[in-house]
């Protein structure tokens, strides 16, 4: 479930720009390793503890303590605990982290990126509406339960809202099925739908995420759309195969071609979907042998919208920042 997890948790991005900044913290063990943002929100991308280098955290040790650099494990509790978040920080003997060099003096070693996000928060017992407008969701943490004494705890006895350890286990993934990819998605902060995490706390339902544009691609009767992805597969939002304006595709085309601007073909998403769906690119030719024809006379254009998404939704900030290094 951890792996499961993880994998969605490694999340994000298809638009550069996004991503703020890139941090990395090491912090000798025993010590307090903090994580923040100055804009942003916080998105782990690896998190280690163990000892890879003879010199950091070597002041002071002996060289017994220090010369094994082949010692490494990966701690799934700090993405847990930071993604999403402004700051986060903890003290490192008090995360339990499992040891993978006795004697051996470790450290840990965080990176995180800096995201551009928005943060919903609803009380349990409410609802509540992410929106991206024309763009798409992309949700970046979610948890259901409570880790914060402050949030939704107006009126309510202070015995609801003392637990602030309290994590529903398959927030994140749920609320992914429900939102990722959608222009909008309601949001139910219930038992019910998160089941109980910890009976007898008031809980509450807190994603971040952030809006990523979708792409239109149009092409006029008798050529062919072609889409590609550079990184992850299609994803078709919507589609139509007609006329709604009188501008699009009517270069050099007499106006009884171009005036009707309610002409739909039914069959527009299917035929694109099946063409198109997690595919890395597809060709569609917006022709009447593909969609038949909706309006005998106009000349018409097949207009789609689509993303590219990797992880049924996700692409990750790895592909991003190899992708914009290579653009520069
Ligand atoms: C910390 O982790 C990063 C990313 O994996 C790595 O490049 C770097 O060498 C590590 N630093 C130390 C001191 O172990
Ligand atoms: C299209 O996808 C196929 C495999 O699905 C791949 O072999 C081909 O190289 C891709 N073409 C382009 C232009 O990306």
């Amino acid at each position: 479930m951890f792996f499961l997890k993880l994998s969605l948790l490694t999340v994000l991005i298809a638009a550069p720009g996004l991503v703020t900044s890139t941090e990395n913290v090491i912090t000798c063990d025993g010590n307090v390793q903090r994580l923040s943002c100055d804009i942003g929100l916080i998105s782990v991308q690896s998190a280690v503890y163990g000892r890879t280098d003879r010199s950091v955290c070597s002041a002071g040790r002996p060289p017994s303590q220090i010369q094994n650099t082949d010692c490494i494990v990966n701690i799934p509790l700090i993405f847990e605990r930071c993604d999403g978040q402004i700051a986060c920080e903890f003290k490192t003997d008090t995360i339990g982290s499992p040891d993978p060099c006795v004697g051996t003096y470790k450290y840990y070693n965080t990176t995180y990126n800096c995201i551009q996000a928005r943060i919903s928060m609803t009380c349990e017992g409410s609802f509540s509406t992410l929106d991206c407008g024309n763009d798409v969701i992309q949700i970046i943490s979610a948890n259901y339960g409570r880790t914060d004494r402050a949030i939704c705890s107006n009126g309510q006895p202070s015995s609801l809202n003392e637990n602030t350890d309290c994590h529903a286990p398959d927030t994140l993934t749920s609320v992914v099925a429900q939102c990722n990819e959608r222009r909008s998605c309601i949001l139910e902060a219930s038992n019910a739908i998160f089941t109980d995490p910890c009976v007898g706390t008031y809980k509450y339902l807190a994603v971040s995420y952030f809006c990523r544009p979708a792409q239109t691609s149009v092409t006029c009767e008798g050529s062919t759309a072609v889409l590609t992805c550079g990184v992850g597969v299609l994803k078709i939002h919507s589609a139509n195969y007609g006329r709604t304006d009188s501008t699009t595709c009517s270069a050099g085309r007499p106006l009884r071609q171009i005036t009707k601007t309610d002409c739909f073909a039914t069959t527009s998403l299917s035929e694109v979907a099946k063409r198109c769906n997690d595919r890395g690119n597809c060709t569609v030719p917006a022709t009447n042998d593909v969609f038949t024809d909706p309006c005998v006379g106009t000349y018409k254009y097949l207009s789609i919208v689509y993303s590219c998404v990797v992880n049924d939704g996700f692409l990750s900030l790895f592909q991003l920042s190899n992708e914009s290094d290579t653009n520069r």
